[in-house]
C-alpha cells in the first residue's frame, strides 16, 4: 500500500444548512485559515442555493466547491431537479452522490446512484460516491457483502479512467450524525475492503490510485487517528464542517496523515 500516490481530500457536506449570507461568512472565515494547505484538497459541498455565493467567495483560493446531488438526465420534465451540466457550467467541481440520507429519505437506489455517477462524469464533475452499511447489517455481519454490492452496482459500466476521477466515501450509516464514530480500525478495515474490491474489478494499480474517505461523526478530536490509517485518504464531514475552526483542525490532521 502506498498512501503517497493518493491525494487526501477533506470535504465538508453542509447538508441542508446555511443561508447565502451564512455561507459567505463561513467560507470567508475558512479561507485564510486553510490558505497555506497544499497537500490536501479542501472541498465544501453546499446546498444548490449557495453554489454561486460559494464559488464567488472561494474564487482564487484553494477551496473547491461541490454540490450535494445531481439528477441523472441531461434535461427535461423533472420538476425540482438539477442536472450535472447545470452544475458544471457554474464551475462546480465535485458532487456528492448516493449519500445515505438520499437513499433513506428520497428512495435513491444503487441503480440511480450509478446513473447519477455516469451523468456527473459525462459533465466533467468529480463524483464523491457514498457507500456504507446500516447498523442492522453490521450486526448481522454482512458489512462486506453490502459494501461490495454497492461498489459493484454504483460503478457498473464506469471505466477505469472514469473511476480515477471519483472519490469513494465510506460512511457507515450508524455513525452519521449520531456522535458514534467508527473506530479507526473499523474505518480502515472497510476502506481496505473497498480498495480490495476495486482491485478485483479494475486491477491493483487503479485501486491504489483511488481516494477513499471516511465519513460519520468525524470531528476535530478523532480526525488525526482516522486519517493516519493506510487506506483512509481523508474525510467527508457533516456537522464539524459547519465550524471553520473544527474543519480546519480536520484539514490540518489530514496534512499530517
Ligand atoms: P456527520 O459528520 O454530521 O456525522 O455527517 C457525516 C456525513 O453524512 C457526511 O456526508
Amino acid at each position: 500500500m502506498n498512501k503517497a500516490v493518493r491525494k487526501a481530500v477533506i470535504a465538508g457536506n453542509w447538508k441542508m444548512n446555511k443561508t447565502r449570507p451564512e455561507a459567505k461568512a463561513l467560507l470567508e472565515e475558512l479561507k485564510p485559515m486553510v490558505a497555506d494547505v497544499k497537500d490536501v484538497e479542501v472541498v465544501a459541498c453546499v446546498p444548490f442555493t449557495n453554489l454561486e455565493t460559494a464559488l464567488a467567495a472561494t474564487a482564487g483560493s484553494n477551496i473547491k466547491i461541490g454540490a450535494e446531488n445531481c439528477h441523472f438526465e441531461k434535461s427535461g420534465a423533472f420538476t425540482g431537479e438539477i442536472s450535472a451540466d447545470m452544475l458544471a457550467e457554474m464551475g462546480v467541481e465535485y458532487v456528492v452522490l448516493g449519500h445515505s440520507e438520499r437513499r433513506q429519505y428520497f428512495n435513491e437506489t444503487d441503480e440511480t446512484v450509478n446513473k447519477r455517477t455516469k451523468a456527473a462524469l459525462a459533465a466533467g464533475l468529480k463524483p464523491i460516491v457514498c457507500v456504507g452499511e446500516l447498523l442492522w447489517e453490521r450486526e448481522c455481519n454482512i458489512t462486506e457483502e453490502v459494501i461490495a454490492r454497492q461498489i459493484k452496482l454504483d460503478f457498473y459500466d464506469v471505466s477505469a479512467e472514469d473511476l480515477k476521477k471519483c472519490i469513494i466515501a465510506y460512511e457507515p450509516v450508524w455513525a452519521i450524525g449520531t456522535g458514534k464514530t467508527a473506530t479507526a480500525d473499523q474505518a480502515e478495515e472497510v476502506c481496505a475492503f473497498i480498495r480490495a474490491t476495486l482491485a478485483k474489478l479494475y486491477g491493483a494499480d487503479v485501486a491504489e490510485a483511488i481516494t477513499i474517505q471516511y465519513g460519520g461523526s468525524m470531528n476535530a478530536g478523532n480526525a488525526a487517528e482516522l486519517v493516519s490509517k493506510t487506506n483512509v485518504d481523508g474525510g467527508l464531514i457533516g456537522g464539524a464542517s459547519l465550524k471553520a475552526a473544527d474543519f480546519t483542525t480536520i484539514i490540518k490532521a489530514a496534512v499530517n496523515g
